[in-house]
């Protein structure tokens, strides 16, 4: 059976980008001329899943607005050569069925992945976090993801090898290769690099099983008072229940300023060699 639904965590504030992310989301933020969340919804359909269920939260309103008609502006610019500007996103909107729901606190990833499962129901879904950018080809990574679900039928987690001085942002896993992917046996949340198990880092792309929110209910907070995908990835993985895929291609933290110019940097370029621009 293939994947429907691709789950899109956008509540957080972006402060790092203030102050262009005051009144925008940062889900908004433009990488060339096109915003961060349509490379991944775009990316989601690459993979077959049409359904897009988008977690927001308050001040996200251009988000629902970017995939929606515009009226005004396209019959401003119809005839025109700007028109063809529009073609992908209108594309997108026809392609696409969008839902939203609002995270009202900002409790973890893991809390915002509970709050969409009145948009996921149940079934295995996709979830992209928006800001990790990634470039693949031929098959983007969530496509390259779709076909390791398919060989296991259980969760996968997106690695990244990344140097041990930035590991402690991320989720890290313990595991052993074999045939290409990482038989996860535990991960831990933002470890200190002397505490990680590997260099192995969980990157914004997952597959789930749908097992994972009766886990997030039952599943305590860490720390910081957060509910953690990763701690809801553990008691999976106890059972055999998840995969890494160390994928191929390039990502991008565009949660950060140096990924965010890196990226334009590297799209502009691509776009210049494309169309000679
Ligand atoms: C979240 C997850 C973390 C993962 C990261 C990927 O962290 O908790 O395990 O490695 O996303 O981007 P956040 O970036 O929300 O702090």
């Amino acid at each position: 059976m293939s994947i429907r639904k691709c789950l899109f965590p956008a509540a957080g504030y972006g402060t790092r980008f203030l102050p262009a992310t005051k009144a925008m989301p940062k889900e908004m933020m433009p990488i060339v001329s096109k915003p961060l969340i349509q490379y991944g919804v775009e990316e989601a359909m690459s993979a077959g899943m049409n359904e897009i269920g988008i977690v927001t939260g308050r001040g996200k309103r251009a988000i629902e607005d970017h995939f929606d008609k515009s009226y005004e502006l396209e019959n401003q610019i119809a005839g025109t050569g700007k028109e063809g500007l529009l073609a992908e996103i209108t594309e997108i909107i026809a392609q696409c069925r969008f839902s939203y729901t609002r995270q009202v606190e900002m409790l973890g990833l893991g809390h915002a992945i509970l709050i969409g499962e009145n948009l996921i129901g149940n079934e295995p879904f996709g979830v992209i976090l928006a800001d990790d950018y990634c470039v693949a080809s031929p098959d983007s990574v969530m496509q390259q993801m779709l076909k390791i679900y398919e060989r296991y039928q259980c969760s996968v987690v997106a690695l990244e090898e990344v140097p041990l001085d930035r590991i402690s942002r991320y989720g890290v896993i313990d595991g052993l290769e074999s045939d290409g992917v990482f038989r996860v046996s535990s991960m831990v949340e933002k470890p200190q690099p002397e505490l990680a198990p590997s260099q192995l880092a969980i990157i914004g792309r997952y597959i789930l099983t749908p097992d994972i929110f009766e886990i997030l209910r039952k599943i305590s907070p860490g720390n910081s008072g957060e509910l953690h995908i990763t701690d809801a990835l553990n008691v999976q993985a106890r059972n055999d229940g998840v995969v890494g895929l160390k994928f191929k291609g390039s990502r991008f933290d565009c949660g950060g300023l140096d990924g965010f110019v890196a990226a334009t940097n590297y799209t502009y370029d691509a776009l210049k060699m494309e169309f000679g621009a």
